[in-house]
């Protein structure tokens, strides 16, 4: 397949001749004649390369490559700037706007053909996929106790054990049981980090702060302090926290703690799973429906949302899960069992479930949830190589 390459000149007759020199290379051309409709083409036709002349009447060769560089999706096509104008300044100019090589008109076609060739060539080159972003995870109780944070740990305990590279994050500052089930008492990486300037939250920053588990879980993790809960910090704090997390592992998984509030309604736009926990009771069930029909109505990721409940203790309060699925008026992800044995033990041993146990009934019901949840990742990050 030939190259495409789009010319933008305002000058007809310059348009044809550029042209004809390039379609006898082999080259696929198309052209613009003004500034204008250069941004509108390049962004509607992705051309391999882009050539352009700088003195057009509605809007300069420089501003439309600066504005080709400041749009994602025609950031990455190499620009050549062509023109009459020799001085060097201009030139200048023309590569802080962004433009990979500049050329003086006229040009003689055999110096046009060999600098598009290897400016294409230099392109194909660096055109290696960028690295995906990671996903994330979220998990949400409806309300309080139901098991949140036991399943957000034990998920990523369990993609750790199948090979997946994960990371947790506890938001819940000055309550954070994620790091105590770790044996992680000292652990306050969160409250560290959410003490900074948003601007220093970076993937480097928080990558100190995580604190490791021996089995090799690592988390940004809050602790009990209760302190910890009167630090104030930005929402945007928050956001960069999440979008940090995804360069340091796959996927990041979130303990959002229980029920809806600022961190919450902000924090959910940022999660590509989002992990719905309660108890099989009438009150949670109406607490969920009301949850989901909020965190739905944001209609971001249509599917992006399970629900999963966790049977605390038999009795006859508890309803069935068809019942809740109909009432709910969706499938359960999973249906998580009572055991309140092994997760007292698992909290004593400082271990979680899945790993002192891997093969209880309730640690194959959270590696099937995070064999089924790892699907749609693994999914989510290579629809993102494509693109
Ligand atoms: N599958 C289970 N069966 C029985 N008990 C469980 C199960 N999972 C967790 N538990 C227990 O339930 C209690 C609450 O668990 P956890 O802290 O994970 O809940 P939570 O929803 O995160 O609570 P909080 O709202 O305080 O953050 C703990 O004592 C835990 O050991
Ligand atoms: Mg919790």
């Amino acid at each position: 397949m030939s190259e495409r390459i789009l010319i933008v000149d305002d000058d007809i007759d310059s348009l044809k001749l550029i042209g004809l020199m390039l379609q006898r290379h082999g080259y696929e051309v198309f052209a613009a004649n003004a500034g204008a409709q250069a941004l509108t083409k390049a962004a509607s036709d992705h051309p391999d390369m882009i050539i352009l002349d700088v003195m057009m009447p509605d809007m300069d060769g420089y501003e439309v490559c600066r504005r080709l560089r400041a749009n994602p999706s025609t950031r990455a096509i190499p620009i050549i700037m062509f023109t009459a104008k020799t001085l060097v300044d201009d030139k200048v100019a023309g590569f802080e706007a962004g433009a990979d090589d500049y050329l003086t008109k006229p040009t003689h076609p055999a110096e046009l053909a060999s600098r598009v060739k290897a400016i294409l060539a230099r392109s194909a080159n660096q055109r290696r996929p960028t690295p995906p972003k990671g996903i994330t995870v979220g998990f949400v109780g409806v309300k309080g106790g139901v098991g949140t944070t036991t399943l957000a740990l034990n998920t990523a305990a369990s993609l750790l054990m199948a090979g997946e590279n994960p990371v947790l994050a506890d938001f819940r500052l000055g309550l954070g049981s994620m790091g105590l089930m770790l044996g992680l008492d000292q652990a306050a990486g969160m409250a560290t980090i959410l003490g900074k300037p948003t601007a220093e939250i970076q993937p480097a920053t928080i990558e100190h702060e995580l604190a490791s588990h021996n089995s090799g879980l690592r988390g940004l993790f809050s602790s009990a302090t209760p302190r910890e809960a009167l630090i104030k910090y930005p929402l945007e704090s928050a956001v960069a926290v999440a979008n940090s997390m995804r360069a340091l592992g796959q996927p990041a998984v979130f303990d959002l703690g229980c029920g809806y509030n600022a961190l919450l309604n902000r924090l959910q736009l940022e999660m590509d799973q989002l992990v719905l926990v309660l108890d099989p009771i009438q009150i949670s069930l109406i607490m969920a429906r009301e949850l989901l029909r909020e965190l739905e109505g944001t209609g971001t990721g249509a599917g992006r949302i399970h629900v999963v409940i966790i049977n605390h203790v038999h009795s006859s309060a508890q309803i069935p899960w068809n019942e809740v699925e109909q009432f709910l008026g969706r499938e359960l992800r999973a249906i998580i069992s009572d055991a309140r044995d092994l997760a007292s033990q698992a909290a004593r041993a400082a271990m979680p479930m899945v790993m002192l146990q891997p093969n209880a009934i309730v640690s194959n019901q959270i590696t099937k949830l995070s064999e089924d949840l790892n699907i749609r990742i693994r999914a989510m990050a290579s629809s993102q190589l494509m693109t």
